[in-house]
């Protein structure tokens, strides 16, 4: 089978070909036109997508060497992300499969990273024989589920502020970096010292508060950011910009420690024996290290994403279409599916 995948829902504009369960080709197109504002602009998101996403399908197709005409399923990002942004792509997505005559299947984004880890470039399955808990840490979201092999999960903890990818952007903005920081601190990080200051670790054990986070799969970046900011306006710019790598593993050193402490603590909770990390920040050489220790010292198998399918890529949309229908996981005619900005947790039985 020929899937299609196409995704639109922040500032990657990409288009995949996934056949007989392998990714054949997996085009990404990374917008360059927000680094002046220090993020994503949403209108000029949509607009470029809009320029790009012809020619990226066309160039996905071209690198598998499959014709319009040899698809099967064409499958897009239906939300969560930006509004504009998915709809350029779905519509076209869409209305493809409509002229063409073929299914069209809708994806959730954060669904899709839940699953990238098992994305398969050689027909080799990976994925875990029972129920794990998936780490999903994105410039949006920052979640941990319960997933089982149904493809039904349950959300047990999200962020309440800001997700953790933001926290590294954010952080890393004040400290001079452009966006996204992310890949920023965690090169400077290599050569930093995560001892040289401990910023805070929010609704962890070791939060200086009197409540028990035990339990508590919930997380919270905001206060991260205003210790950072506190702590700069404390020091001169010299200092700063002489510490940069010491700053940037301490930031990064308290980000990772609240993933890997949550994690491992659902992992324990709900008795699974696999554990999987997904979306952009999984990308981060400190988290993969820290989890990849951690999961070895509590007897946890883990599944990571590869490196091109931690950030944004169709890969992942067309590997979560083709597990849906082979889960019987899809609605016939849904040429008209609505866009959707926000993560709406499907949940167990709501498919
Ligand atoms: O999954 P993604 O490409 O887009 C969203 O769905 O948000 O994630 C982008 C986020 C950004 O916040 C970026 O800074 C972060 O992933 N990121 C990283 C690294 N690579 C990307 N964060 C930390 N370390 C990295 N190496
Ligand atoms: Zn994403």
């Amino acid at each position: 089978m020929n899937i299609l995948g196409i995704e639109t829902s922040c500032d990657e504009t990409s288009a995949a070909l996934l056949g007989g369960g392998v990714v054949l080709s997996n085009v990404v197109s990374s917008q360059r036109c927000h680094g002046d504002f220090g993020g994503v602009v949403p209108e000029l998101a949509s607009r470029e997508h809009e320029r790009l996403i012809v020619s990226i399908a066309d160039a996905a197709l071209k690198e598998a060497n499959i014709t319009k005409n040899e698809l099967d399923v064409i499958a897009a990002t239906a939300g969560p992300g930006l509004i504009g942004a998915v709809m350029v792509g779905l519509c076209f997505a869409e209305g493809l499969a409509w002229a063409l005559g073929k299914p069209f299947v809708p994806v959730n984004h954060v669904e899709a990273h839940i699953f990238s880890p098992f994305i398969s470039d050689d027909a080799s399955s990976l994925a875990p024989a029972g129920d794990f808990v998936s780490l999903t840490v994105s410039g949006g979201h920052t979640l941990l589920a319960v997933v089982h092999q149904d493809l039904s999960y349950e959300v047990i903890g999200r962020t309440i502020d800001d997700a953790a990818g933001e926290a590294f952007d954010k952080t890393g903005k004040m400290l001079g970096l452009g966006y996204p920081a992310g890949p920023e601190i965690d090169r400077l990080a290599r050569d930093g010292d995560p001892g040289f200051h401990r910023f805070p670790r929010a609704l962890t054990s070791s939060s200086q508060t009197s409540r028990s986070y035990r339990n508590n799969f919930d997380f919270s970046f905001s206060g991260l950011k205003t210790s950072v900011h506190t702590w700069l306006g404390q020091h001169d710019r010299s200092f700063v910009e002489r510490h940069l790598p010491d700053i940037a593993a301490s930031v990064q050193d308290a980000i990772v420690d609240v993933l890997v402490e949550k994690t491992i603590a659902a992992a324990r909770l709900h008795g699974v024996d696999a554990v999987s990390v997904a979306g952009g920040v999984s990308a981060n050489s400190g988290l993969r290290t820290a989890l990849g220790e951690a999961c070895r010292r509590n007897g946890l198998e883990l599944f990571v994403p590869d490196m091109a399918y931690s950030t944004d890529n169709a890969a992942m949309i067309a590997t979560m279409a083709g597990l849906m229908i082979s889960r019987g996981r899809v609605t016939a005619n849904a040429y008209d599916t609505a866009p959707f900005a926000r993560f709406i947790p499907a949940g167990r039985g709501a498919h």
